[in-house]
């Protein structure tokens, strides 16, 4: 049986939600990572530093007893932020990044930026502070494929934007194509990539697969195979600029079979063991520490977390459902399956 041990990763893209919802999901990201970049895409969405600090309060109160846990608070960029109010909070410790979210993109995203035309002065401050940039990368014109808006938005926004801002730092996030694995690693002096279990496990085939997958549905989408395996090649590479980032993204069972569901794969439960099986199954157990602890902190200027997980190559068997208290359930990455690793310390 393999066994790993390595320093406690971070994950650097999750949605905990609020009220219930956060109660039942948090537990499983604080007890698997030291620390989290979280997103702020609530309704009302996270806008200020005063909103991020009392959520971040609020995030707090779910942590269990005894586990040493850190919320990295990320602001969600509309055409009216206030660039003194984002810049300060920054500089207080209470914003680590901001996250622009193309204007009707995803989940709660109707407040976002329409162009980034109108946050350029935004963008221009944070470059000055150093504070990086989050970016959901996709097109919304409703005329483009879906299979296409993330290659899209790396010609059309990205590929602009970092010429126009010479100095701004960005994360691609769950990056699913070549092309913006590529567009990443051209830049890798100021930009980094999120990488998700679901894009490096599967392929668009899994949407399919015997029938509709509703658990399999996120955004950006799943690509085909030939994207998954650049991902993985990226994800295995070594290179400081691809770091883990979940986007674990819960959404109620009965929000996500039905007509029109929602977006989202709920992995903080499995995540670590998810990415862990990818790995290992790359031959690239011995990089697995660059991508899981290693190379997010190094582009956050953190530094890396001290103490050392150690999972071994054991299957734990998956709930079929988590309860959230009144509100209904939840389906995890592997739920009625096995886990193919598990935590040991
Ligand atoms: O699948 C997704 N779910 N993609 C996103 O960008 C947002 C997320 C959510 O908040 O549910
Ligand atoms: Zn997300």
């Amino acid at each position: 049986m393999r066994s790993l041990t390595f320093r406690r990763p971070d994950d650097w893209h999750v949605h905990f939600r609020d009220s219930v919802m956060m109660k039942a999901v948090v537990p499983y990201t604080a007890r698997a990572f030291g620390r989290a970049i979280v997103m702020p895409n609530l309704t009302p969405p996270v806008t200020t530093a005063a909103m991020a600090a009392d959520y971040r309060q609020r995030i707090m109160a779910c942590v269990p007893e005894g586990v040493a846990f850190t919320p990295l608070m990320t602001c969600y960029l509309t055409d009216h932020t206030d660039a003194k109010d984002l810049i300060a909070g920054h500089k207080a410790g209470i914003f680590t990044a901001a996250k622009l979210y193309p204007a009707h993109a995803t989940t709660n995203s109707a407040h976002g930026v329409t162009s980034v035309d109108h946050i350029m002065p935004v963008l221009e401050a944070m470059a000055e502070a150093g504070m990086p940039l989050l970016t959901h990368g996709e097109v919304t014109r409703a005329e483009v494929d879906i299979f296409d808006r993330e290659a899209r938005f790396a010609e059309e926004i990205l590929a602009p934007l970092l010429q126009r801002v010479p100095k701004l730092r960005v994360v691609m996030e769950h990056i699913t194509t070549q092309e913006g694995a590529d567009l990443v690693l051209a830049h890798k002096d100021r930009m980094g990539a999120t990488i998700t279990p679901q894009h490096l496990l599967y392929n668009r085939n899994a949407l399919f697969q015997g029938g509709l997958r509703p658990h399999m549905y996120c955004l950006p989408v799943l690509k085909r195979e030939r994207h998954q395996l650049a991902l993985r090649k990226a994800a295995t590479s070594g290179e400081a600029c691809y770091f883990l980032g979940t986007d674990t993204a819960p959404h109620l069972r009965h929000l996500k079979e039905a007509d029109c569901g929602c977006a989202g794969v709920f992995s903080a439960p499995v995540a670590v063991a998810a990415y862990l099986q990818v790995f290992a199954e790359e031959n690239a157990l011995d990089r697995f520490e660059a991508f899981a602890s290693l190379n997010g902190p190094a582009f956050y200027g953190l530094a890396p977390n001290d103490e050392r997980v150690t999972y071994v190559e054991r299957p734990a068997r998956i709930a079929e459902e988590i309860e959230v208290d009144g509100a209904g359930r939840l389906v995890s990455l592997f739920a009625g399956t096995a886990a193919p690793w598990s935590q040991t310390v």
